[in-house]
């Protein structure tokens, strides 16, 4: 497994793929069996599979956790090699952002990214579209590949692929849970055992609504707020919990059929978001 440093590396390593079909997994690291699953998918779809590590502190507003976001580079390196990834690329913030974050040209998803994650995390989505535009530009993948735990950052990569006639190809995976339905995240490290014994909820309470809807329930709002009354009475900060269209995040309408429902809260000062697509009613 090659690593690349920076760009110029990236560049010399790419060119010794010889024009073989490329996926790309980006991630912020502290790898776990959710991006795993990425990796696993683009050994599905390419010849090789190509991984960033970069903590993007243009996605993390000064009140967010950006400093102490875990960062395991040895232990995601070892994992990534024991799934015959080709080349990882860890660049540094001086690489990626040389005259810094505020004079960086920004690429920006109108529409979805100001509701939902976006309404709470000014900014967040402008980071995550620059960051990841940057990156598949220096990769030049074929396929790139994002987990359904976080669709709306999945959406909004979709549109800004679209809308720029990016010459990549958008893969979605399911999201990899628990043994108890608890959604995998790098920030799960944050929970103390009390708060993983809690934090299922927050899915369990998504299935719950799905299955009411797909048993003919339609009163989103009604059944949205009472999932954040339940939340909250568990401990848990209930941020929002919304039914939206997946094509285009408006709240969901009765007669529409591509619905999911977004979630966020916070249980011991630690944000965890997940979703749940309705599917088959
Ligand atoms: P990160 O949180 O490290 O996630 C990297 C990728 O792994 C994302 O596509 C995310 O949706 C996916 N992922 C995370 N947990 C998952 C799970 N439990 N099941 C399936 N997929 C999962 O998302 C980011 O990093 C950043 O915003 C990034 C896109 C790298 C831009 O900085």
């Amino acid at each position: 497994m090659e690593i690349a440093k920076d760009a110029y590396e990236l560049r010399q390593h790419l060119a010794g793929l010889d024009g073989d079909t490329i996926a790309f997994v980006p991630t912020m690291g502290n790898l776990h069996e959710g991006h795993l699953s990425l990796v696993r998918r683009g050994f599905a779809m390419a010849e090789h599979v190509v991984v960033s590590i970069f903590v993007n502190p243009l996605q993390f507003s000064p009140s967010d956790d950006l400093d102490a976001y875990p960062r395991t580079l040895e232990r995601d390196l070892q994992l990534l090699a024991a799934e015959g990834v080709t080349l990882v690329f860890t660049p540094s913030e001086e690489g990626l952002y040389p005259e810094g974050l505020q004079v960086h040209t920004k690429v920006t998803v109108p529409g979805l990214t100001n509701v939902l994650c976006g309404r709470k995390r000014v900014g967040h989505f402008d980071g995550v579209t620059t960051v990841v535009c940057k990156l598949l530009n220096l990769v030049s993948p074929d396929i790139a590949l994002f987990g359904e735990k976080d669709l709306q950052q999945l959406l909004v990569i979709r549109k800004m692929v679209a809308d720029l006639g990016m010459p990549v190809q958008i893969e979605s995976v399911s999201t990899q849970r628990d043994a108890r339905g608890l959604a995998l995240s790098s920030r799960n490290s944050y929970l103390s055992s009390e708060a993983l014994d809690i934090a299922p909820a927050l899915y369990r309470n998504l299935v719950a609504v799905s299955d009411a809807v797909q048993g003919g329930a339609r009163d989103y709002a009604g059944l949205c707020s009472a999932v954040i009354q339940r939340l909250n009475k568990l401990g848990f900060i209930g941020e929002y919990c919304e039914a939206r269209r997946c094509s285009d995040l408006l709240p969901a309408q009765e007669e529409d059929t591509d619905v999911a429902i977004f979630c966020a809260a916070v249980l011991e000062g630690t944000r965890l978001i997940d979703n749940i697509v309705i599917e088959h009613y």
